[in-house]
């Protein structure tokens, strides 16, 4: 996951740089430098917008992954649990790194992403809503491990929306 995180981000990256400077050789002149901001500021956001589907995905892989984990507690198969759980603490652990600054809802339109400003003015609490799903996932992580399948299975899905209601807009309107 982290490979593709990154070498999506590498590749963007790349493509910048190489569209940069085959239009900055190409021409000097006031329309060339137009257009070389015009692509510069596109593969900004294309970059941007690759952090936005990781960490959407990421989203998608802490619900699939708690969903799994209840369902391993249900059947009472810890193993299963512990695998679960750790890749919600994994997810936890690179969330930071996932909200850049500049890729909030106002900056990059209602479609692209759910992520409010308010994450970046308020980036303490959000901080916290993540430790918090974090420090669920290790309790029962560590409850499987010594024997428990059970204990504390209902516990981190209660804290998405500590993240989810002051953090994450409602879902853009189809047009
Ligand atoms: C620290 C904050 C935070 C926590 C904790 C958190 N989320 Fe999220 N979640 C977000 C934000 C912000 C978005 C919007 C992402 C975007 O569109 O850029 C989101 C989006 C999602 C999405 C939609 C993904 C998509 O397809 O766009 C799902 C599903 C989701 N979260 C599930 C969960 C579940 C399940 C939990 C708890 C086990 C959880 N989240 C915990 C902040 C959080």
């Amino acid at each position: 996951m982290k490979t593709w995180i990154q070498s999506t981000l590498t590749a963007g990256l790349a493509i910048a740089v190489l569209s940069a400077g085959v239009t900055v050789s190409q021409t000097a002149s006031a329309e060339g430098v137009k257009e070389y901001q015009q692509v510069a500021a596109h593969h900004g956001n294309k970059k941007k917008m690759a952090i936005v589907a990781a960490r959407r995905a990421s989203m998608k892989a802490i619900s699939k992954a708690n969903k799994a984990m209840k369902a391993a507690a249900k059947a009472g198969n810890a193993q299963l649990v512990i695998q679960a759980s750790n890749i919600i603490i994994k997810q936890a652990n690179r969330m930071p790194q996932m909200f850049p600054k500049g890729t909030s809802r106002a900056k990059l339109g209602a479609k692209a992403t759910r992520s409010k400003a308010a994450i970046w003015k308020n980036w303490k609490k959000f901080i916290t809503a993540n430790n918090k799903m974090w420090a669920a996932a290790s309790t029962v992580a560590a409850a499987a491990k010594s024997g428990n399948a059970k204990a504390g299975a209902k516990g981190i899905g209660k804290t998405c929306g500590g993240c989810h209601k002051p953090f994450r807009g409602k879902k853009a309107k189809k047009s």
